[in-house]
């Protein structure tokens, strides 16, 4: 695990990036903090253990200034959400190219020894998730490209770049295709959320509100894999202190459809079974997508541990809370 070493986490007043700042400082990291929003919309707290800045990295000064004096740079930084905000906003999620090309310019002056880029699983080529069974996505079925329009773009290209910084340059690099990272301190609310938060929010106020039926979009039955927040950060740990360098899979084994995921949250919350009304016309993305997980496996030796039904939980109980906390005013989990 990386130890006292000085790190620059851009995003992290965001979702992965706000867990993985607490990682990192459990093990005693001097960590920069970077996030476009104020501090006080940052998703976690860490009581002054850092030093951190609200500034726009996609200005390439910003990056140089935060950039110097340090060893390691993680770029958790995009202007993302679910399927709600990339399928509407295209050109927004495109600029983020910004940040990762000027951090990268950055860190090649400021002579950084190694960068991490989180990508997604939105890389992959879209001609191979059109049915609800499919193989698990492997890392070479991003090729020949044709990711999700938008935000799938910015991450094919940015681990490109990503790429040649490493061989005309020499910083290393370590990629991970990220898919459907859940859990507590994730967006819920706001049009940001993806299917994980925004089915437990609803089988949550249905409860609440003793109502018999929830809006789900699309079918049901398309497919995914989620992984556990927890997971996540420590198969991007493993990854960044691996000497891999082409993008990995970071992901779950288990294939779920929505319908499926509805019925693991409903049992969680004890509610009687609702009735779903289907929204044919909301985005949908693609009909299945799922991890293959035999490289990660083979190269860092990893696999996922949090079964979908306990990190819903997880993710259930802390959302409870937080909705009872906050009813609905805006809290800043909406921001993202
Ligand atoms: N967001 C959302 N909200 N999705 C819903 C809902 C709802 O209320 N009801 C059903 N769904 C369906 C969507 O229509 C989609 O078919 C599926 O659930 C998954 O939606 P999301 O979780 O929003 O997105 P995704 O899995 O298609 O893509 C997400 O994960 C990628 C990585 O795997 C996005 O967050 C991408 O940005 C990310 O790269």
């Amino acid at each position: 695990m990386i130890k006292n070493k000085k790190i620059l986490v851009v995003g992290a007043g965001g979702f992965i990036g706000g867990h993985l700042v607490k990682k990192l400082l459990e093990n005693k990291n001097l960590i920069t903090a970077v996030d476009i929003k104020p501090k006080e919309y940052w998703f976690q707290d860490y009581e002054n253990a850092i030093n951190h800045y609200s500034t726009d990295m996609k200005e390439i000064n910003n990056c140089r200034k935060v950039s110097k004096n340090i060893d390691y740079v993680f770029n958790m930084a995009c202007n993302m959400g679910g399927m709600g905000f990339i399928e509407n906003n295209k050109a927004e999620c495109m600029q983020s190219v910004l940040i990762n090309t000027n951090l990268l310019i950055a860190c090649k002056e400021n002579e950084i020894k190694k960068y991490f880029f989180s990508s997604s699983a939105c890389a992959y080529n879209k001609s191979k998730q059109q049915d609800v069974f499919v193989e698990g996505l492997k890392e070479i079925d991003a090729y020949p490209a044709d990711p999700e329009d938008g935000y799938g773009w910015e991450k094919l290209f940015s681990e490109r770049m990503c790429r040649h910084f490493m061989e005309d340059y020499g910083i290393e690099v370590r990629i991970a295709r990220y898919h459907n990272i859940y859990g507590p301190f994730g967006t819920y609310d706001g049009g940001r959320e993806k299917a994980p938060a925004a089915l437990c929010r609803k089988i949550i106020n249905a409860k609440k509100n003793d109502e018999e039926i929830i809006e789900v979009w699309g079918d049901g039955k398309q497919t995914r894999s989620f992984l556990y927040i927890d997971d996540c950060i420590e198969g991007t740990l493993r990854l960044f202190e691996s000497n891999y360098s082409e993008p990995v899979n970071i992901g779950s084994d288990e294939q779920v459809s929505i319908n499926q995921m509805i019925d693991i949250i409903e049992n969680i919350s004890q509610i009687k079974k609702l009735k779903r009304d289907y929204q044919l016309d909301k985005p949908k993305g693609v009909r299945g997508r799922s991890s293959n997980n035999d490289l990660v496996k083979k190269v860092l030796n990893w696999s996922f541990k949090i079964r979908l039904k306990d990190g819903l939980k997880k993710t259930y109980d802390w959302m409870n809370s937080e909705i009872s906390k906050h009813g609905s005013n805006i809290s800043r989990f909406t921001k993202s």
